[in-house]
Order: C-alpha cells, then structure tokens, then sequence
C-alpha cells in the first residue's frame, strides 16, 4: 500500500483545502512570484496581441513540466491579463468526442480553454482537437452507416492552455498545434520564500523571517508544498502557541510531518531505502520500483522522481534508476 503523502502536488481533493488554494492563487503577472523567463515570454505575446487589436488570438500556448509548479495558475494569469474568460477541463474528463465538441461550440471569441493533464486525451478526442485548435473549425460526422455524413462547423476564436507532466507522451501533431511551448522550472529557494510570506499575509499569520526561510528549505522548490506545509505548521502553531510562526513553531511542526531537512518526507525516504537495500548501486525498472513501494509506475515518474533528480538523490540510466551517492549518503544520515 503506498504512503499517504502531504509534500503529494497534486489537488488534494478535500474541498476546504482547495478552496484555500485557489485564494491564494495569484491573478496577474505582477502577483506571481517567479517563473520569470516565462513571464517575460508570455508578456510579450500578450502585449502583441492586444497592440494588434485586430482579432487576433494569443497562440495556444503549451506548459509542462513537474506538478504543483503553477501551470493551472498561470493559465489563469493568461486569461486574466488577456481580459478573457478562462474555461477548465482536463484530459481524462474529455470521454468522447462529443464531450469536446460541445465544449468548444460553447466558448466565445477570445476565450480560453485550460486542458489540464492534456496528455491524457483519447486519441478521438484529439483528432477532433486538432482541427478546431488549427483553423477554428469542428469535423463532425453526423448519424451511422450509409446515411452518415460530416460537417463543418466555423468555431470561435479561442487560445488553448494545454498543461501536462511529461512532454514525451504527447502526440507529435498536437504537441506541433502550439506555437508557444514552455517548461516550468522549480522555484528559487528564495522565491518559495516570498510565495510562502504572500500566503502568510493573506491568512492572516505572522510568520518570523528565519521561520520562512526554514519551511523554505523544506518546501521541494514547489508552491503547493510550500502552502500545504505552511498551512499545517499555523495550525501548529494556533494549537501549541500564540499562532505566531517562529523557527521553535516551524521546527517542531515539520518533525510532527516527518520531512527532513531537504524535504523529503517518509514516503521519498522508504522508496530510497528500498532501491538501496535490494539493489544497491545496481540501476532498478521503473515497474520493479513501483511494485516495491507499491504506488503506480506513473506516481513514481511523476511524483517522487523529478525531485529527487533536482536534489541529486536519484539518477536516470538506459538501465534503470539508481540511488546516487548523496542519496546513500542521506538515508544513512536519516535512518
Ligand atoms: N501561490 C502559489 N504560487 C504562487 C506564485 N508563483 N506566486 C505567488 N503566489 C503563489
């Protein structure tokens, strides 16, 4: 059975906790803490279209990289700052092709749709994606059999956000429907810094410099984690003090949460632990890890590993995964 995980950046699902999280979302470029090459990039799009004022749509814009980074944010940023209405759909939530259809005949000119986890789309679905995305119109085929005939319908101008973990898996053609593709990186320490004194600010809770700078060091260069903990190290601190977050509060909360001092929590440390205890320095499959630590094959590639990447724990070979130095060196240091 796999560890239930806090520093987990996915939406958790607890609609209390998502309500929080989307008040703290940030609205515009100038809110959002870094991701700076980004912003600049995608500044300069957006002023062009709105110079132009001559109908024209921003390009459909491509995002990927790890969970939790701020794709779903920036994509509200994006409509915002284009005075666009943003609409929300996923992958996996587009069943049919219908599904899609009646989506995009209901946007307007100008709109946005955000296609959370877009790698996930049924092939049929993105055939139908690919035309509406390349000339604004909808290929449907109308009744079955002999009688069946299709048709063409004009849509709206719109920009497609499309967000997703892994580039690799997108098909070619659609990958090449979108002129402006980014990556987005981890944050700076620092700014996680800044993100988690925004947060602070707007829950009303004092935090201490030297505490931000803590949770900051904890937090995976990652937004949602940094706000997740953050969340939990107030209610620490509203519960065993006087709900003022100095580094006594912050320290003692991240022990309670079991996340060492390079963020790693148990669920990171046990599936190390487990690499290094029965393969050593031999590189392991990715299905042999996932069948260890008991998540899926995906959770592993998604979740645990590009962080663990980042901090130098885990390298990728043509062979497998392997626990580097650093790595045996932390689980010994932890144990
Ligand atoms: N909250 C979550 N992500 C943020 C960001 N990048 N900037 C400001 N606040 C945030």
């Amino acid at each position: 059975m796999a560890i239930e995980r806090l520093v987990e950046p996915t939406a958790s699902g607890d609609k209390e906790e998502e309500r929080i999280e989307i008040s703290l979302r940030p609205v515009s470029f100038e809110e959002y803490i870094g991701q700076e090459h980004l912003k600049n990039n995608l500044k300069l799009a957006i002023d062009a279209v709105k110079k132009r004022n001559d109908g024209s749509t921003l390009d459909h814009v491509l995002l990927y990289g790890p969970p939790g980074l701020g794709k779903t944010t920036m994509a509200g940023v994006i409509a915002h700052e284009l005075g666009a209405s943003l609409r929300v759909t996923s992958g996996p939530a587009i069943e049919r092709a219908g599904d899609l259809a009646s989506i995009l005949t209901n946007l307007k000119d100008g709109d946005v749709l955000f296609i959370d986890e877009i790698h996930r789309l049924r092939r049929a679905v993105e055939e139908v994606l690919y035309s509406a995305m390349e000339d604004y119109k909808l290929d449907i085929v109308i009744g079955k059999g002999p009688a069946a005939r299709s048709v063409r319908l004009d849509l709206p101008h719109f920009t497609v956000i499309g967000a997703t973990t892994r580039t690799g898996s997108l098909a070619g053609p659609l990958r090449d429907r979108f002129g402006i593709v980014h990556r987005l990186e981890y944050y700076k320490e620092p700014e996680i810094g800044q993100i988690i004194n925004r947060t602070a600010g707007i829950l009303n809770t004092k935090i201490q410099p030297e505490a931000c700078k803590l949770l900051a060091a904890r937090s995976r260069l990652t937004p949602r984690i940094a706000n997740r903990i953050f969340k939990r190290v107030r209610d620490y601190a509203d519960v065993n003090g006087d709900g003022i977050v100095d580094t006594v509060i912050a320290k003692k909360a991240l022990e309670l949460m079991e996340i060492d001092y390079l963020g790693l929590d148990p669920a990171d440390r046990n599936m190390l632990r487990l690499m290094y205890e029965n393969y050593g320095e031999k590189p392991v499959g990715l299905t042999t890890i996932a069948a260890l630590t008991g998540d899926e094959p995906t959770t592993i590639e998604d979740f645990y590993e590009p962080y663990l990447m980042q901090v130098g724990l885990l390298t990728r070979t043509p062979k497998g995964r392997v626990v580097t130095e650093k790595g045996r060196k932390h689980l010994q240091e932890m144990k």
